[in-house]
């Protein structure tokens, strides 16, 4: 069996948790390949709300095996207090979760490092979520990191020389912290984390592929923020491509099958950089009021703004999508017109193409189309859809020419059409 892809389409937070958890009963396996605790899944069903960070999403649907890939970035501490309020709402996961054991460590030190840099930045400040990923990836490739492995063989030592590096760094900076009080609730963390199965998961990833067992890849935050294609330097430090699958899990790029492009019916971005359909008015309170778009992860408001198909192809590109997932399609439910960005104007001249830098002098070209003023969140089949939003599906079909196969019609596991 191939193994199917779900990545972000735009700035991250684009309903991705939820759609893993709808898809699961498809799959036996259900594996994480990058990011770490900065990523905030959420899934609703039966009046309950959790949000994931580190733990994968197919972990609520009948006991399906869930990996956290080597590509995945962990920090044992909030891995810990995360696996803990699941066992508290009855979901036990010790002999369904398994970790890669060439996943890299977040110490405590990388998150003191996360916030040094970032106010050494001033107002060029990236706006990360804090939790020490930038110096942890930083770390990886510049092969002074420790992996979840290595708690396994003379830990502390490594540990101590890893830190003492890190205090070389944050003396340079103007940085008070307090390390005891981090180190202890780190290293709780840890031991929390030596009772799962440790494993070396590329094997046990193509292990499952040969046995003609289901997988599907779940990507964190968006193709947006991927390292190498999105918007840089504000972005995070994984590829959140669909080629971060192949990295983060050790798989083959024959073996992925159906890519699934999620993306929101309008657009938002949580931190700084460039967001060239950026709103600033009443549509934008809207969008954030209705769509409720405070970050799950930092509580920080979400910037909003139109959908915007230069960047969408640019994305559906770079991951070979097969199929696309329509999200808060709900949240445009009240507006008079809806506005689609269907190319740029930089200096004069009109682009379809995403540019090098996505600055502020452009000026997005917008379709206006009509809304269809109609509550769609208790809809359950495409056949009550007005007949506006199917123009708008067909609309963004032809422009994108990929097929939107499912439609989210509101937060709760229910409220989700596949067409
Ligand atoms: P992720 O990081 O991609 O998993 O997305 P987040 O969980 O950070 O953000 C998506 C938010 O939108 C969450 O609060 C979801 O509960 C909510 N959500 C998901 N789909 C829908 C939808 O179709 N309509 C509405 N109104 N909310 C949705
Ligand atoms: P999910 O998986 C939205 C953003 C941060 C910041 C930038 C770098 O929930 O979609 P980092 O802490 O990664 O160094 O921050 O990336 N960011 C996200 N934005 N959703 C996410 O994850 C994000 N993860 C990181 O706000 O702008
Ligand atoms: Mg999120």
């Amino acid at each position: 069996m191939k193994v199917d892809v779900l990545l972000g389409l735009q700035w991250g937070d684009e309903g991705k948790g939820k759609i893993v958890d709808v898809l699961t009963p498809n799959y036996q396996v259900v594996a994480r390949f990058q990011g770490g605790p900065n990523a905030g899944h959420t899934l609703e069903f039966e009046s309950q709300k959790y949000v994931l960070r580190s733990i994968p999403s197919g972990i609520f649907q009948g006991g399906k095996i869930n990996l956290i890939g080597n590509g995945v970035v962990i920090d044992p501490a909030l891995f810990k207090a995360e696996v803990e309020a699941l066992e508290a709402s009855g979901h036990k996961l010790i002999d369904r979760l398994y970790i890669s054991k060439k996943a890299h460590l977040i110490l405590p030190t990388h998150r003191l490092l996360d916030d040094a840099y970032e106010s050494a930045k001033g107002n060029d400040k990236i706006g990360t979520t804090g939790k020490g990923i930038g110096p942890t990836y930083t770390d990886k490739v510049s092969r002074n990191g420790l992996r979840v492995g290595d708690v396994l063989h003379n830990f502390q030592e490594k540990y101590d020389a890893a830190v003492e590096k890190h205090k070389l760094i944050l003396a340079q900076y103007d940085f008070e912290y307090d390390l005891k009080s981090l180190e202890e609730e780190w290293f709780a963390g840890l031991e929390k984390l030596k009772s799962f199965k440790l494993i070396d998961s590329e094997h046990f990833i193509n292990n499952q592929i040969r046995e003609g067992r289901s997988v599907l890849a779940e990507g964190a935050q968006g193709s947006l923020l991927d390292v190498d294609f999105g918007t840089y330097p504000f972005v995070t430090s994984s590829n959140t491509v669909c080629a971060g699958a192949c990295t983060g899990l050790g798989i083959s790029p024959h073996n992925i099958g159906e890519v699934f492009g999620i993306f929101k019916a309008y657009c938002t971005r949580v931190g700084s950089g460039p967001f060239p359909t950026e709103l600033f008015d009443a549509d934008a309170d809207e969008m954030r009021n209705k769509g409720n778009e405070y970050g799950s992860v930092t509580g920080r408001p979400r910037r909003c703004g139109w959908i915007d198909l230069v960047a969408l192809k640019y994305t559906i590109m770079i991951n070979g999508v097969t199929q696309l997932i329509m999200m808060k399609s709900d949240v445009l439910d009240a507006f008079d017109t809806i506005n689609v960005c269907v190319a740029y104007n930089i200096d004069g001249k009109r682009t379809e193409e995403f540019p090098f830098e996505a600055n502020e002098e452009i000026q997005p070209d917008y379709v206006e189309l009509p809304g269809w003023k109609t509550d769609m969140t208790a809809m359950q089949s495409e056949d009550e859809f007005p007949e506006e939003f199917n123009a708008l599906l067909s609309f963004l079909e032809e422009e994108l020419e990929v097929p939107i196969k499912i439609v989210s019609v509101g937060p709760d596991r229910a409220q989700t059409i596949i067409r």
